[in-house]
């Protein structure tokens, strides 16, 4: 086990694969900033899949057993499905992170690659507020379709939304009852103020106790025991048996004491918080020609100094400090 200043140890790894994506969510990458002037990395920036499972599999070896792929859009890059058939087997949980824009006609190569189960996310249910959302005129219904064609190859599917006061609040129930009684977990998260582009303000913020009372005066709730430590989502299950939902509430109840997250950019920078700013370069190390040893002495050495709990600590000063981009990090 690895552990960090505070006791958490070094369990997941969240790998973006790409800094691109098809959408423009205004609460992630809005368009006056990601438009046609903004500098994405190029091709040769990115590691390649052949350098990711390199440094997957020391994080694997330094007891990380959950491994996600998200960006960017991860389904926008080319091939990734040839990524998941090299990770899988590292014996990691292997899951992914996606609009689910490009999902129903990957899903079955994905599964077939090893894939283990897909996060897709979703705002709302009417066309109206999902493109206000996404901001390029995406329609719910090809969101459906993916998570359809997903599961009907097996793969578990957990759906998470985002919720922005004044935008989507009143999707809340809409979500509920839509997704109560299917076999996949919704999750709302509370708007993050990661970035440095959304504008983020706390009166933006939908604190999950909101979203759960608003939740439970339709459909009664009972709260959940997490299911292992770092489990970031309250639980909380219809008490009348048609399943579970989440809450992520990282603004209101943030979890970094039971933080065990890493995260590696597109082009190689491992950070250890969300709201790191510089990262490290481990694609500086794996070109240099540095051995698996060197990698994992490395990487052992930034997690065993790792202190960082941004979210519990934010004020008003720490959220007007520069961020990067969720979009550049992997959400
Ligand atoms: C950055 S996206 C990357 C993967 C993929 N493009 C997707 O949307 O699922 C990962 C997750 O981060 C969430 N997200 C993005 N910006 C956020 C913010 N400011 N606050 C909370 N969640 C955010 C998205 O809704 C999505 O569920
Ligand atoms: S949340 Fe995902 S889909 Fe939306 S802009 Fe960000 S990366 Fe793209």
């Amino acid at each position: 086990m690895t552990l960090d200043r505070l006791g958490r140890p070094l369990r997941d790894l969240r790998i973006s694969v790409t800094d691109r994506c098809n959408f423009r969510c205004v609460y992630c990458m809005p368009k006056e900033v990601f438009g046609s002037d903004y500098r994405f990395l190029d091709r040769k920036e990115l590691l390649t899949f052949e350098e990711i499972e390199r440094v997957a599999s020391v994080f694997v070896g330094l007891g990380v057993n959950k491994l996600r792929l998200t960006g960017g859009e991860p389904l926008v890059r080319k091939d990734v499905e040839r990524l998941i058939a090299l990770l899988a087997p590292l014996g990691a949980e292997l899951t992914l992170t996606t609009n689910a824009s490009l999902l129903a006609p990957k899903a079955k190569a994905l599964a077939a690659a090893g894939l283990n189960r897909v996060t897709v996310s979703l705002d709302s249910l009417d066309d109206e507020t999902f493109q206000a959302m996404n901001d390029v005129d995406f329609p719910v219904a090809r969101v459906l379709e993916g998570i359809d064609a997903a599961a009907a190859e097996g793969l578990p599917v957990k759906v998470n939304a985002v919720v922005k006061r004044g935008l989507n609040e009143h999707a809340i129930l809409d979500m509920a009852r839509h997704f109560r009684g299917s076999g996949h977990t919704l999750r709302f998260i509370e708007y993050m103020d990661v970035g440095a582009t959304n504008g983020w303000r706390l009166d933006d913020v939908v604190p999950a106790a909101e979203i759960v009372e608003r939740i439970a005066a339709e459909f009664p709730l009972e709260p959940v025991d997490p299911g292992y430590r770092g489990e970031v989502a309250k639980r909380w299950r219809y008490r009348d048996g048609a399943g579970e939902i989440g809450l992520i509430a990282s603004v209101t109840q943030p979890f970094c004491g039971d933080c065990t997250r890493s995260r590696i950019s597109a082009e190689g920078r491992l950070y250890t918080c969300l709201f790191g700013l510089r990262g490290h370069d481990l694609r500086a190390l794996v070109r240099g020609g540095a051995t698996d040893e060197e990698l994992r002495d490395r990487i052992a050495g930034i997690w065993g100094k790792r202190t960082d709990r941004y979210s519990e600590l934010r004020t008003e000063a720490t959220s007007s400090l520069p961020k990067v981009e969720m979009s550049y990090i992997g959400g």
